[in-house]
């Protein structure tokens, strides 16, 4: 299997019956300019870090792309696995809305796949436009596609009305527990191990 580019992105849509065009409708002539598609390696030139992290003014930005290459690059060792989409304004040449859908194999179920999406966002100055319920709507659509038995997303309260509208519902019963920690070495042997 072929990590997630342009190509492997139509494929799997078109594969099920459902080419691109189909499912994203131009909805208003705002919306001529912008194109979706997968995460590219230069997407870092075009905003993409900007979008995803809030301390843009502090941060050492050229370690972060260095970081950025690293992440992509290791992606291709686990296809199947990453699918990040974003949005790009193409007469700034700016992406303005992201998402990924993480797909895990399931022991427990029998190797079936679970979603998980991730790092929803949309630009501040786009919100409101209906921009990130493409994004969500195609990771799930996605997800679907790919086989997956259920999807689920993280949210703050200020953006439950939004997951809910994507029908995405609080489970009752079920909690979203968090244990914060402070990164130790696991593997010894890994070269990355500071990060995990
Ligand atoms: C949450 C977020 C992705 C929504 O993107 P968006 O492009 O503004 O959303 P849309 O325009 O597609 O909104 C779809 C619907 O949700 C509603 N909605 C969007 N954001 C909302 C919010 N914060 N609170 C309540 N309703 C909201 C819209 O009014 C719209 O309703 P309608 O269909 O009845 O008109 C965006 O606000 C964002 O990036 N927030 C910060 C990052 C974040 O919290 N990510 C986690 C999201 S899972």
């Amino acid at each position: 299997m072929k990590a997630f580019d342009q190509e492997t992105f139509e494929n799997i849509l078109s594969s099920k019956g459902v080419k691109i065009a189909d499912y994203v409708q131009k909805r208003d002539a705002e919306d001529e300019d912008l194109i979706l598609r997968p995460l590219e390696v230069n997407d870092h030139t075009k905003g993409y870090l900007e979008l995803i992290f809030d301390d843009v003014e502090t941060a050492d930005n050229n370690e972060r792309e260095r970081v950025f290459e690293e992440y992509l690059s290791l992606q291709d060792t686990c296809p199947g696995t990453y699918y990040t989409i974003v949005v790009e304004d193409l007469n700034r040449n700016k992406i303005i809305a992201s998402g990924t859908l993480i797909v895990e194999q399931k022991f427990i179920h029998e190797i079936a796949l679970r979603g998980r999406i991730e790092n929803m966002i949309v630009d501040q100055e786009h919100r409101r436009r209906k921009i990130g319920s493409v994004v969500l709507g195609l990771l799930t659509f996605l997800a679907e596609k790919l086989g997956c038995y259920k999807t689920t997303l993280n949210c703050t309260d200020d953006v439950a009305l939004f997951c809910e509208k994507m029908k995405y519902m609080h489970e009752a019963g079920q909690n979203f527990m968090l244990c914060h920690v402070t990164p130790t070495v696991i593997n010894p042997d890994h070269e990355n191990t500071s990060r995990l």
